[in-house]
């Protein structure tokens, strides 16, 4: 399972770059770091990690969408253009993917946007877990039936569980298998910890100090 960190901070890549595969981000998370520099920051973040680097279009429209891509696509091969699940979206993503740039749709929330998303050459599709469960629906689930749908129709498209609240959902992703997840900081760190490794640092610590 990939595991892509969910920020545009160049700090908090730094620091959890041994355990990522790439980076995905959004406009919301882009308007905290970005400022005037979109794309030297999109450069930046290119340069430090190995794998995808999702940057999401600002564009609501096919032609601004498939621009914005192409633009992108341009700064570097690690560039996933990441689309939203409108009909706009999923047209963007046939052109691009048919011209060999990878695309991520985005803002998945049902079984059948996946479908489509597949059948419209994605390379990741992002279905938004905590999202979906902010709402009162049960986003493991949908997880689950993507995954079914892919596997009976034999389709290349990865999953990218979005939206993870806790780790519980990074438990349930990995268990279903999905091909990757996304993750704030907060949620890497929480991942890394238990008390109870560090209840036992200090008692072995403890015992160290006390040898005779
Ligand atoms: C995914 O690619 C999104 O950037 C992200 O996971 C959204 O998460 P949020 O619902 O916590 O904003």
């Amino acid at each position: 399972m990939e595991i892509f960190l969910d920020t545009a901070n160049l700090e908090e890549i730094s620091l959890y770059g041994a355990f990522i595969d790439g980076i995905t981000t959004n406009p919301t998370i882009m308007s905290k770091y970005a400022h005037n520099e979109h794309y030297s920051l999109i450069r930046k973040i290119c340069e430090m990690v190995r794998g995808p680097v999702s940057v999401e279009v600002n564009s609501e429209d096919f032609e601004g969408m498939t621009q914005e891509g192409k633009k992108f696509a341009a700064i570097s091969n690690k560039i996933c253009v990441k689309l939203p699940c409108t009909f706009d979206g999923f047209m963007a993503s046939k052109e691009l993917s048919s011209r060999g740039i990878p695309t991520n749709l985005t803002l998945c929330f049902s079984p059948t946007q996946a479908l489509i998303a597949a059948k419209c050459g994605a390379t990741y599709v992002s279905p938004f877990v905590g999202r979906l469960e902010d709402a009162g629906q049960d986003g493991i689930t949908l997880l689950e039936e993507i995954a079914e749908i892919y596997q009976a129709n034999e389709y290349d498209t990865k999953i990218l569980a979005a939206s993870i609240r806790n780790v519980n959902h990074v438990i349930k992703a990995a268990t279903i298998g999905v091909g990757a997840i996304t993750l704030s900081s907060s949620i890497m760190q929480q991942c890394l910890e238990h008390p109870l490794t560090q209840k036992g640092m200090e008692i072995f610590a403890l015992s160290w100090e006390n040898r005779k």
